[in-house]
């Protein structure tokens, strides 16, 4: 996150003399990324975060293809999905190449007897339904429908859900995810062209220490294991903090549409950017005004992306039969467009209600059989005359 937050308690230079109440010193922790290049924070401790007293089992959660080399244009019905009782379990990959994974989940219980970190990839969870509490070692962000939550590759978190009915699209990032550099100053800013900027930002607040020793679990993925350890003091011990690496949320119903006469490219509704994929979110937005305007895309052939659609509610334009948290895929290789009709229709139309989240990956996706689960199979002919 381009800028400066703090919570809690912190001494007045960095690196130096910070003691308890009882004279004893705090465990200061630098946390970076990207080695030193990238934005860290500093963090103080109650405890050693580094007393691992058990590394215990580990667990093979790498996705396996079911197809490796797709073309077919494909539906999945993502509310198909069952629900399951833990977060983790409930996380069902369904596309994925070597930079992201994509994962549909429906948790319907809170992550208590366990903290979980993602050693991995940097983690855009959106909430499509539910709410609840994310608590990380760096403080809580309350999230409801309509949240992206952006949670950087190491942090410490639990979720705490409101209710049992929770659905998430899930996005594992291999490499960081950043707000578009096009949007930014040079200092990091948003500009006054972005459609969002830092007011939008739900940082973490309430910041909670706990001072507990014991026996802790940790869940940690790395490299497609999960991994078991278990520690001697409780991970949330921090008693305060401060830089520029720390979780965040951004509500999607805060992205400020950009539109004009003519039909506006997919860049224009870009919300965050990797060097591997692109995420935008499609909201509701007045149509192009000119007297003559298609409002439907036309067909396009993007050569270089996959392009992932997750729809998540209000009417889509361009699309026959589609429900909440279907998900389509457009392969790159093979034109897309609108479906018979849909195009015509669009015209004269003032405004669109869709509201939308788009995954465009550089590389192909593949296919995991949780998705050949809940695939239509027949999407790939819809757009027969
Ligand atoms: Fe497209």
């Amino acid at each position: 996150m381009p800028l400066y937050h703090k919570l809690g308690k912190i001494p007045p230079k960095r690196h130096t003399i910070f003691k308890k109440a009882d004279g004893s010193l705090h465990y200061e922790q630098l946390f970076g990324t990207i080695g030193f290049d990238g934005m860290s924070s500093l963090l103080y401790h109650l405890y050693r975060p580094t007393m691992v007293k058990e590394v215990k089992s580990a667990k093979d959660v790498s996705p396996k293809a079911a197809v490796t080399h797709n073309i077919k244009s494909r539906l999945l019905k993502g509310f198909q999905v069952r629900p399951e009782e833990d977060y983790l379990e409930s996380r069902k990959i369904v596309l994925f190449n070597s930079d992201v994974n994509v994962a549909l989940a429906a948790p319907k219980k809170s992550m208590i007897d366990y903290f979980y970190k993602n050693a991995d990839a940097d983690e855009l969870l959106f909430v499509h339904q539910g709410s609840g509490t994310l608590k990380t070692f760096l403080g809580e962000i309350k999230f409801e429908y309509g949240d992206y939550l952006l949670i950087p590759r190491g942090m410490i978190y639990q979720v705490e859900f409101d209710s049992e009915d929770n659905r998430l699209l899930v996005t594992e990032s291999y490499s960081p995810i950043y707000t578009p550099k096009r949007y930014r100053n040079w200092f990091g800013q948003h500009l006054e062209h972005s459609p969002y900027c830092e007011r939008d930002f739900k940082l973490p607040q309430n910041l909670q220490t706990h001072d507990e020793k014991g026996g802790f679990v940790m869940k940690i993925k790395k490299q497609g294991h999960l991994h078991e350890l278990v520690y001697a003091s409780h991970p949330f011990d921090v008693v305060g903090w401060d830089g520029y690496n720390f979780p965040y949320g951004f509500s999607i119903h805060n992205f400020e549409p950009i539109t004009g006469r003519v039909h506006q490219p997919p860049p224009v509704h870009q919300t965050f950017e990797t060097n591997a994929f692109v995420v935008c979110s499609f909201v509701p937005r007045l149509y192009d005004y000119h007297p003559k305007a298609i409002p439907a895309p036309y067909n396009h052939s993007n050569i270089d992306s996959d392009e992932v659609l997750y729809y998540v509610d209000g009417d889509f334009m361009s699309r026959k039969n589609i429900d909440k948290g279907y998900i389509s895929l457009h392969p790159a290789g093979i034109p897309h467009g609108p479906h018979p009709g849909t195009y015509e229709a669009s015209i004269g139309k003032a405004k669109t209600e869709e509201l939308a989240v788009m995954i465009d990956t550089f590389k192909p996706l593949q296919l995991t059989q949780a998705a050949l689960d809940i695939d239509d199979g027949n999407y790939y002919r819809s757009w027969m005359e």
